[in-house]
C-alpha cells in the first residue's frame, strides 16, 4: 500500500504541473478524488487489513485525501486570479455619441437663413409681463383676441407692467428690441412659448417660435414678401410658391397668413388638383406663418415715431416647420425622447 500511495502522489504532482486551465483541474479532481480514483481503490482495501493496520492506514489515507484536495484547490485558485486579469487588447465598447435635437437643428437652420440676409439674432425672456406680451402689442386688456393666446400666469407680485406670465409667443421680443434700439434694424428672435392648449397631434402646451421683424424709414410689404420668399426657397425647396391670405393680428396692419405650395404634391403651384394629397388634404397649400406691417400703435408704445418709421414682422412655429420639412405627423414625437425617432435627424 505504501508503494501505491507513493506512486499516486508522484502521478498527481506530474498531472498538476501539466494542468493549464481550470477545466484541466476539474478533470484531475475527478481522477484523484472521484468514486473510481486510485484513492477510492485504496480505501476499499482497508476492511481486509488487521485492526492495527486499519488504524494506521485509515489515518494515512485521510491525510492523503486532504493533501490532494489542498493541492488541487491551490492550483485552481492560481488560474482564477489569471482569468480575472484585464485584457488590454480587448476592443472597447463603442462610444455612443449624442447629437443635436431636430428642433435645435431646424431652429439653427432658420436663424442662419435670416442671418444671411442681415438679420441679427436676439433672444427674449420666457417669463414676460402682461404689458410686453399683450398691451404693447396692441391687445387691449378686455379684447377677445387675448383669449386665443391666454397663457400661464405666475403667482408672483404684480408689477407696474401687470402680472408675470410664461410668454405665449415670441412677439414680445419686438417690444424689447424696439424700446432699446433706434431704427433701422432687422432682428430674428427664436425661443420657447407656452399656451394652455390641449395636447394633440398638432398642439402642445410648449413649443418653439421664431419671430422676425425689421423697422426702417421705408420698410414695406414688398420687402416682407421678398424676405419670406427667400426664406421659403432656402428652407423648403427652390421651386416653392407662396400665397398671402388677409388675416387679423392685433400687432400688424395689414396682416396676412402665408401658405407654401404643398411640398409633397406641389399642387398649389401647378394648380392641377388631380390626386388627394394626405399632407395638404388636397388643398394644395400648407399654412406656415403669420405676418404683416407692424401696427403704428406698437411702434408708438415703444417710443418709435410711426410717422417717420414703419416695419414688417412675421412669426412661425419651429415644430410646424420641422413637421412640414421632414414629414412628421405628430408634434408629440419631438419630446418623447425616442432615440430611434431622433436618430433619423442626425444630420
Ligand atoms: N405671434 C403670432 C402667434 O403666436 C405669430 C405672428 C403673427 C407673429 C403675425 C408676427 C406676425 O410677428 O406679424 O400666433
Amino acid at each position: 500500500m505504501e508503494h501505491e500511495v507513493k506512486r499516486l502522489e508522484e502521478d498527481l504532482q506530474k498531472d498538476i504541473e501539466k494542468a493549464s486551465d481550470a477545466s484541466d483541474i476539474e478533470a484531475l479532481r475527478i481522477k484523484y478524488l472521484g468514486r473510481k480514483s486510485p484513492l477510492a481503490e485504496l480505501f476499499s482495501q482497508i476492511p481486509s487489513l488487521s485492526t492495527e493496520e486499519k488504524k494506521i492506514w485509515g489515518k494515512n489515507l485521510n491525510i492523503l485525501k486532504q493533501k490532494i484536495t489542498t493541492l488541487i484547490d491551490e492550483k485552481l485558485s492560481g488560474f482564477e486570479g489569471k482569468e480575472e486579469e484585464i485584457d488590454l487588447t480587448f476592443p472597447s465598447r463603442p462610444v455612443e455619441r449624442g447629437s443635436r435635437h431636430v428642433i435645435s437643428v431646424v431652429l439653427q437652420k432658420i436663424c442662419d437663413i435670416f442671418a444671411h440676409l442681415g438679420f441679427v439674432v436676439i433672444e427674449g425672456p420666457e417669463i414676460e409681463d402682461e404689458w410686453h406680451n399683450f398691451t404693447a402689442l396692441n391687445f387691449p386688456s378686455d379684447h377677445p383676441s387675448r383669449d386665443a393666446f391666454d397663457t400661464f400666469y405666475l403667482d408672483l407680485k404684480e408689477g407696474k407692467k401687470g402680472k408675470q406670465l410664461l410668454r405665449c409667443h415670441t412677439s414680445p421680443s419686438q417690444i424689447r428690441v424696439m424700446q432699446k434700439n433706434k431704427p433701422p434694424f432687422a432682428v430674428i428672435s427664436p425661443g420657447r412659448v407656452y399656451r394652455p392648449d390641449e395636447v394633440d397631434a398638432t398642439h402642445s402646451f410648449m413649443f418653439h417660435q421664431v419671430e422676425g421683424f425689421a423697422v426702417g424709414q421705408d420698410s414695406n410689404f414688398a420687402h416682407l414678401k421678398g424676405v419670406l420668399f427667400y426664406f421659403a426657397r432656402q428652407f423648403f425647396s427652390p421651386d416653392v410658391s407662396l400665397r398671402f391670405r388677409p388675416h387679423f393680428f392685433p400687432f400688424t396692419e395689414p396682416s396676412a397668413e402665408v401658405d407654401i405650395s404643398c411640398i409633397i404634391c406641389g399642387q398649389g403651384k401647378n394648380k392641377k388638383k388631380t390626386t388627394r394629397c394626405s399632407v395638404c388634404k388636397g388643398k394644395g397649400w400648407l399654412e406656415v406663418l403669420g405676418c404683416g406691417m407692424i401696427h403704428p400703435n406698437v411702434l408708438e408704445a415703444c417710443g418709435i415715431d410711426s410717422k417717420k418709421y414703419q416695419g414688417f414682422a412675421f412669426g412661425m412655429g419651429i415644430e410646424r416647420m420641422a413637421m412640414l420639412k421632414y414629414g412628421v405627423s405628430d408634434i408629440r414625437l419631438f419630446c418623447e425622447n425616442d432615440v430611434k425617432f431622433l436618430e433619423q435627424f442626425n444630420l
